[in-house]
C-alpha cells in the first residue's frame, strides 16, 4: 500500500504540472510553484497594442510589458528571463513566487478599440510528499500528518471513514483507545495534492504496565 503510494506521489512530482489561466476570467488564477502557466491574453495578437502590468504601487513605475502586433516593446516586467515567452498568451516555463499579484492589460485594437482585464495570480508551491506518523502518550495515540509544499487542508480517514476535513487545523489527530487500522492522511491545495497511508496499532498502554511491573 505504502508503496503504491509513493510511486503516485513520484509520479505527480516528475511531471510537469500546467496551469491555463486567461485574462477575462472572474476568479484568481493559481499557479504551481516551478512549473508552467499559460495565461492567454487574445487570441492573435497580431492585432494588438497589448500590455501587461503588474501592478505595485499603482504609478508609472509599475513593471510592464509591452507588445505590439506580436512584437515585445519594452519589458521590464520579465526583463532576463528566458523562461518566459510572451505574445498573445503570456507563458512562464517555471513559475516564481515573484509571479504572484495583481496584474492588469490593456488592450488596444489595430481599429482603435481599448479593452482592459483585471487577474490575481496566486503561486502554491505543489504537495510532492506526505509524511504521517504516530506517538503514544498515556495510552492514547496521536498520529501526526506532515508535507512539504503550501499545505491548505488535512483530511483524516481511518478505514475509508472520514475523521476529519479541514482547513489547515487537523495536521495532528488524538485516536481512541484501542484504535487500529489504516489511517490516511490527504493534504491539498489549489494546485496539487498528495496523500499517505499508514496502519496504526492501539498503544502498549496500562497493559503492559500491569504485566510486567519488575522491568517498567
Ligand atoms: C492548457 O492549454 C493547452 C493549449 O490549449 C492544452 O494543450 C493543455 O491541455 C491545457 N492544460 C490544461 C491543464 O488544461
Ligand atoms: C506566439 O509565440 C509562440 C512561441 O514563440 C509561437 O509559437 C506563436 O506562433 C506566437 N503566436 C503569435 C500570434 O504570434
Ligand atoms: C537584466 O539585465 C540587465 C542588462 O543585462 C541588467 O542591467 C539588469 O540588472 C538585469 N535585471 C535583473 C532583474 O536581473
Amino acid at each position: 500500500m505504502m508503496l503504491i503510494f509513493g510511486l503516485m506521489l513520484l509520479l505527480q512530482t516528475a511531471a510537469c504540472l500546467e496551469f491555463n489561466c486567461s485574462f477575462d476570467q472572474s476568479y484568481a488564477c493559481y499557479a504551481a510553484l516551478g512549473h508552467k502557466l499559460n495565461l492567454l491574453m487574445v487570441l492573435d495578437a497580431s492585432e494588438y497594442d497589448l500590455k501587461i502590468i503588474k501592478i505595485i504601487n499603482n504609478t508609472q513605475d509599475d513593471p510592464v510589458c509591452r507588445v505590439k502586433y506580436g512584437r515585445i516593446r519594452d519589458c521590464d516586467l520579465y526583463n532576463n528571463r528566458t523562461e518566459v515567452t510572451i505574445n498573445g498568451t503570456l507563458i512562464i516555463k517555471r513559475v516564481i513566487r515573484a509571479d504572484s499579484g495583481n496584474y492588469k492589460i490593456i488592450l488596444i485594437h489595430s481599429g482603435g478599440t481599448e479593452t482592459s482585464g483585471d487577474l490575481q495570480v496566486i503561486v502554491e508551491a505543489p504537495i510532492s510528499s506526505v509524511n504521517v506518523s504516530t506517538s503514544c502518550s498515556s495510552n492514547q495515540s496521536s498520529v501526526f500528518c506532515s508535507s512539504d509544499g503550501d499545505p491548505i487542508t488535512y483530511n483524516w480517514t481511518l478505514n475509508g471513514e472520514i475523521l476529519e476535513q479541514g482547513q489547515m487545523v487537523g495536521n495532528t489527530i488524538q485516536l481512541d483507545e484501542g484504535t487500529d487500522g489504516n489511517i490516511s492522511c490527504s493534504v491539498k491545495n489549489h494546485v496539487s495534492h498528495g496523500q499517505e497511508t499508514i496502519s496504526v496499532e492501539p498503544c502498549p498502554g496500562e497493559l503492559l504496565i500491569h504485566e510486567c511491573p519488575h522491568i517498567c
